[in-house]
């Protein structure tokens, strides 16, 4: 699950936290910087030595080199390292660290869910890791999150500051790694990262454009469940609907009272706000990000909710451990992990760096993008790649909301609306557009669909990015 919208004040505690992570960064500023990435061999939890390449590092931005210092993770192709894509992941939040999406989406590793005993959570390799056939960076982006760090965080959070600060993140690290200069390059993300993820191939293109070295093979890009045109809001209603979650006559009053308008509602239109309390009232015991998954509660539910609360003292308790059968509770476990000791030096961590590691960081941003349609328009006119996929249990970005902004782009149909399979089943549907876009749904999957449904996501993501149809 990711986080999509901030709440609009900064919490009480964030103070305490910048000035503890300013006392222990100077401390740090004493001892030199190590060079880029290392290999990691092991990881706690993890039984023998880990059967994937696994490099974890800093980039260090910006003129001095120390002061903003972005954390990546890289597991490199399980195939042919050399021939295989090269994709850069960006996890939503903003703010979230990519770690989400190794360890629980597509990445090689994942934890074993059993009750948390004290002991170091365990790890099992994922199957239908899309490393299996593709070199990924996860990446910890903007500054300020997951391990990556700066002097004053603060001041390096906003959309086109994560935008430039991938950009030149990335033209580092190919410097560094070299041998992947001329691989086929894809930047991928979910959720959130769908406003920065076009405006980041946008920036990308334009620098090749200038001449900017190094030059990067850049292809194309994939989002999952993306937040594109912030309406994404309005089309719950006819998703809720379609989905049996509110009656037809419901139905029917709000599209009368609100006009089709349920984000800007007129503080006169009782009507509407009647309706609207009404239908909030319906899904309120649902999991919006997969309305067929179990409704759990934790300090992440508490933060949803304080989107029309102001977010309060509430948020800064401890972590509320949720119910084993809950998918949250892996997250749980991942703070349990990440918080031992043997697991930083493992990971290479800075010592001194991070205090207490979260998992998303929302402080503090500044949203100065405000859609990614017009981005995604200028992309195709380039000719890249795109996959465009919405597990079809998301109510949070109906797949009905991605379809619309889809259909804005005016481009033919090359191949129409049709299931795809896994095996014999249906995997979702599908319809490709003449500007190489490609939509998929993912049939029974959540806003993070390969962390809901892997054995369909894999065979789609491998499908695409080898250039075959779904
Ligand atoms: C950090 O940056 C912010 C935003 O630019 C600024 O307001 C603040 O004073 C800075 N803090 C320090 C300690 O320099
Ligand atoms: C903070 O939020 C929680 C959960 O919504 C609520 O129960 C509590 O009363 C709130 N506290 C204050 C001081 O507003
Ligand atoms: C960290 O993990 C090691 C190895 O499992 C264990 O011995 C140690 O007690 C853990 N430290 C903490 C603080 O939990
Ligand atoms: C799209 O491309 C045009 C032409 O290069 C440019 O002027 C415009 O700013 C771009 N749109 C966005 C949203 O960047
Ligand atoms: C798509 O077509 C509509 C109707 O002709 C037009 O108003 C709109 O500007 C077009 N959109 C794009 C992105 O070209």
């Amino acid at each position: 699950m990711n986080k999509l919208i901030p709440p609009s004040h900064n919490s009480p505690h964030y103070s305490c936290q910048i000035l503890l992570s300013l006392v222990l960064l100077s401390l740090h500023m004493l001892t030199p910087l190590e060079a880029y990435g290392s290999k990691v061999e092991q990881l706690p939890g993890f039984q023998g030595p880990l059967p994937f390449e696994l490099e974890t590092g800093y980039v260090g931005l910006g003129e001095a080199n120390d002061d903003m210092q972005v954390f990546y993770y890289f597991v490199k192709s399980e195939s042919n390292p050399q021939k295989d894509p090269l994709m850069l992941w960006l996890s939503g939040g903003p703010g979230c660290s990519s770690f989400s999406a190794l360890f629980y989406q597509i990445g090689p590793v994942a934890f074993e869910i059993k009750e948390y005993d004290g002991s170091m959570p365990g790890l099992v390799s994922r199957p239908q890791s899309w490393t299996k056939l593709c070199s990924i960076i996860f990446v910890d982006l903007p500054l300020g999150t997951g391990f990556s760090y700066a002097k004053n965080v603060t001041d390096h959070r906003s959309d086109w500051k994560l935008v430039h600060q991938t950009h030149q993140f990335l033209r580092k690290w190919l410097i560094e790694h070299p041998e992947f200069l001329s691989n086929e390059f894809y930047i991928g993300g979910d959720s959130y990262s769908g406003i920065p993820v076009p405006a980041i191939l946008q920036e990308i293109s334009n620098g090749n454009e200038k001449g900017h070295q190094p030059l990067i093979n850049l292809q194309g890009y994939l989002l999952g469940n993306p937040i594109t045109t912030y309406r994404e809001e309005n089309y719950q209603i006819q998703y809720a609907h379609g989905m049996g979650l509110i009656s037809d006559e419901l139905y029917a009053s709000l599209q009368r009272n609100c006009k089709g308008e349920y984000i800007d509602v007129d503080s006169g239109n009782e009507l509407c706000l009647r309706d609207l309390q009404y239908f909030h009232e319906c899904l309120s015991a649902i999991n919006e990000f997969n309305i067929l998954d179990s409704n759990c509660e934790d300090d992440e539910h508490l933060w949803r909710r304080s989107l029309t609360q102001e977010l309060n003292e509430s948020l800064s308790s401890r972590l509320t451990v949720p119910e084993l059968s809950c998918k949250i509770y892996g997250y749980y476990l991942a703070t349990k992990w990440i918080s031992n000791e043997s697991v930083r030096k493992a990971l290479h961590i800075r010592e001194g760096t991070i205090g207490k590691w979260e998992r998303c960081y929302m402080n503090d941003f500044e949203y100065d993008i405000f859609g990614s349609f017009e981005f995604h328009a200028n992309l195709s006119k380039k000719g890249y790649r795109s996959l465009i996929y919405s597990g079809d249990q998301d109510a949070v970005v109906p797949f009905i909301s991605t379809q619309a902004w889809i259909r804005n782009l005016n481009y033919s149909i090359v191949d129409d609306w049709r299931p795809w399979f896994v095996k014999d089943q249906v995997g979702g549907y599908t319809r490709t557009y003449s500007n190489r876009m490609t939509f998929a749904t993912v049939k029974g999957s959540g806003h993070t669909a390969p962390e809901y449904t892997p054995e369909q996501c894999f065979p789609m993501f491998t499908r695409w990015i080898s250039n075959l149809p779904l």
